[in-house]
């Protein structure tokens, strides 16, 4: 009997999980099987409960579980608990481990696929909903010189930054914005909705890169970045390095990102 795993979400039709998970099982021999599940948006909980009774050993988890992931959670990783939100969840004989591997898919992407050095450089963080708060401390532990919580509701950033008060983070609002910054990563919901936040023209550094975590289509914010002389780079990579963070976590094998990464975006 195959291992049997799943993404839960809401909507969850258009995840590419199963798919990237698939490429992982094939390159690495690993027996199981991984599908998209749809929970209702008042049945997590009962959605996942039901799942592990019917045998499945783990569980990737998105949009608007990922805080309810990690309620359900009976154990955290260091970085879920930083998060406050789950990811993937592990389950165990006596309990479920809950992860978050947002943050290090992230960061990987930027060091491994993308070439950016993070350490020493001046990193511009745009949003302070969930998909901000997740990659916070992945980040501060490649020791920016600088990390600045922007945010449309400048309170919710300052809040935060005092979450994260040790690690030396300021937030505020786009008002407040000045000088350059390395890298500029788009962790709002802006794109979604076609929008550009409210940067200023002289935000990016020479060589800076900008970072949008939505993938599959060009945004505001990366065309602004390209016009203002930037390099921009989509979510796609975050996608694929998050994924292989939970599959190390359920198999204890890691998975070769960058194949799968280049066979999605030939498409
Ligand atoms: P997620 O879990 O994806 O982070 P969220 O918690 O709803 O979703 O957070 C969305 C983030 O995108 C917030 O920081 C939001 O700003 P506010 O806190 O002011 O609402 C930000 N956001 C959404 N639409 C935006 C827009 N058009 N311009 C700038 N920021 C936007």
């Amino acid at each position: 009997m195959p291992d049997i795993y799943a993404v839960f979400g809401n909507p969850v039709a258009h995840s590419k999980s199963p798919l990237i998970h698939a490429a992982f099982a094939r390159q690495t021999g690993q027996d199981m099987t991984y599908s998209a599940l749809l929970a209702p948006l008042d049945g997590f909980r009962e959605s996942v409960a039901e799942f592990r009774k019917d045998g499945a050993s783990g569980a990737n988890v998105t949009v608007p579980f990922k805080e309810q992931a990690y309620a359900l959670a009976t154990r955290h990783t260091p970085r879920a608990l930083a998060a406050g939100a789950a990811n993937t969840l592990k389950f165990e004989v006596d309990g479920i481990l809950g992860d978050n591997t947002d943050g290090a898919g992230l960061v990987r992407d930027l060091i491994v696929n993308l070439g950016v050095v993070i350490a020493g450089k001046r990193i511009l963080l745009m949003g302070a909903g969930g998909a901000a708060r997740g990659v916070i401390q992945p980040l501060l532990d490649q020791q920016p010189a600088q990390l600045f919580i922007v945010n449309r509701t400048p309170e919710k950033a300052i809040d935060l930054a005092c979450a994260f008060a040790a690690g030396g983070v300021r937030g505020g609002g786009y008002a407040e914005l000045s000088g350059e910054f390395d890298v500029v990563i788009n962790a709002t919901a802006a794109s979604l909705a076609n929008d550009l936040p409210p940067l200023p023209d002289s935000i990016f550094a020479p060589d800076a890169l900008a970072y949008d975590m939505m993938y599959g289509r060009d945004t505001p914010f990366l065309a602004f970045a390209r016009a203002h002389g930037a390099r921009a780079a989509d979510g796609l990579g975050m996608l694929v390095e998050q994924a292989a963070e939970a599959f190390n976590l359920w198999r204890g094998v890691r998975p070769d990102t960058a194949t799968v990464i280049r066979s999605l975006r030939e498409g």
